[in-house]
């Protein structure tokens, strides 16, 4: 067994915590009128209600951009000398989307910045970096960002779970938000239940096989919890899940109860699980952001005092990789927390048409790129304004 690192005296997470999303939004209901399908099936069967969408001008950077400048505005830079940007919507084969965003926001030159990528896992895969960075030196700080545009092909099963958002958060000792606990459980499988070839904008998906993998990978990575020392089911006081649809969180929350010997009734599972579903339904499938989205929707709409709460995350990314770990809340943070600017970025999406969003859509294939400019639709801080010379060209507005 690992011998834990003593968060007691020394505590490391996360400090700052907040999101961004796309101009527009789309609702589902639009979708079931257009498509002759039971609205139910969305908003109770998967547990969907609306979905973001970027605008023709936004994409991975600019809201990974949006989302770290409030955190950069809030906490500035000093101890900042690691960018580590989650993502599997990646928009250049060679260079980091993080560099975009280090520019787009005018960081100092000293910091190592690297994308990093698997599947919905990398956001987490990205905390556990940056816990090791500051573990080494507890001056250092970490920006970490997740941000996709998740996206199937239309009229496909996966259709109504796409979505767009990033997340942004910052790692450092003594954080003011969560303190995450040594112990953690990890699992990794070669199953391919969900993948996006290179020439593709959409992913593919064997939508039964990726639930099955999911459960069984919460299982997984639960177990090599325990095996490492981690707490009990019954003192973990709330469960934060990867959301590729809210009621996944339900399905996996259920299995994991199963798998502890504990019964597990899908209306009461739903109802424990419900402040953390709040942005995810609202939002669609953000990938990497999307248990960040829960830990940040538990945060900010649980009326109970959460300070000392133990909270698990579990993180799922097809292909497969997952973890499990726990955290605990520390005094103060709802003094830190972003609800405002959140509910300003969900309320004043501009909702697309059927035929809006259709047009917005890229299609399945990668076409060649050749210099293109996008018209001006976003309100946020930094906008992509097209190609020129294969270069994507990004602007602060
Ligand atoms: P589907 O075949 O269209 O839907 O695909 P369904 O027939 O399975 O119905 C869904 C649920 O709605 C069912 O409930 C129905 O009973 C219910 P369940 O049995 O699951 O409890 N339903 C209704 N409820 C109320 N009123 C009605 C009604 N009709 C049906 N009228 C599927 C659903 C999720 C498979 C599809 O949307 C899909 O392929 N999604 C994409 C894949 C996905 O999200 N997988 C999740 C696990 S993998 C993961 O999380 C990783 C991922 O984020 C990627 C990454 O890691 O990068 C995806």
């Amino acid at each position: 067994m690992n011998a834990p690192v003593n968060t007691a005296v020394n505590p490391i997470g996360i400090h700052d915590i907040t999101f961004a999303t796309g101009h527009h939004s789309f609702a589902l209901e639009t979708l079931a009128a257009k498509h002759g399908i039971d609205v139910g099936k969305f908003h109770k069967g998967i547990g969907q209600e609306v979905m973001s969408q970027p605008a023709a001008d936004e994409d991975i950077v600019t809201m990974a951009a949006t989302a770290a400048k409030r955190i950069i505005d809030r906490n500035g830079t000093d101890g900042i000398r690691t960018l580590l940007f989650a993502t599997e919507s990646g928009v250049d084969q060679s260079k980091s989307a993080g560099v975009y965003v280090h520019g787009l926001l005018g960081l100092p030159s000293r910091v190592r910045t690297i994308e990093m990528k698997q599947a919905c896992y990398s956001g987490v895969g990205a905390l556990q970096v940056a816990l090791g960075i500051v573990a080494r030196n507890p001056q250092e700080k970490v920006l970490v960002v997740a941000s996709d545009v998740a996206r199937y092909d239309l009229n496909s099963g996966g259709e109504p779970t796409q979505g767009a958002a990033a997340a942004a958060f910052l790692v450092q000792a003594n954080p003011g938000i969560l303190a995450v606990e040594p112990a953690s459980g990890v699992y990794t499988y070669d199953v391919q239940d969900f993948w996006r070839p290179n020439d593709r904008h959409t992913a593919l998906v064997d939508g039964k096989l990726s639930i099955d993998a999911y459960l069984n990978a919460v299982r997984g990575a639960y177990d090599d919890f325990i095996d490492h020392g981690g707490a009990d089911f019954a003192a973990i006081d709330r469960f934060c899940y990867h959301q590729p649809f809210t009621k996944m969180a339900v399905k996996a929350h259920m299995a994991l109860r199963e798998h502890v010997g504990l019964s597990a009734d899908k209306a009461e599972t739903a109802a424990e699980l419900e402040t953390t579903m709040h942005y995810n339904r609202m939002i669609g499938n953000s990938y990497t952001a999307s248990v960040f989205l829960a830990l940040m929707s538990l945060l900010e709409t649980e009326s109970d005092n959460l300070v000392g709460k133990r909270v698990g995350i579990l993180s799922y990314g097809s292909g497969a990789v997952a973890e499990f770990f726990t955290g605990t809340i520390v005094d103060g943070y709802q003094k830190l927390l972003h609800a405002d600017e959140h509910k300003k970025a969900l309320d004043s999406r501009e909702p697309l048409t059927y035929d809006a969003y259709r047009d917005l859509h890229p299609g399945t294939r990668v076409a060649d790129i050749t210099d293109y400019d996008t018209p001006e639709v976003t309100d946020a801080p930094f906008r992509f304004a097209g190609v020129k010379d294969h270069s994507r060209i990004y602007q602060r507005r």
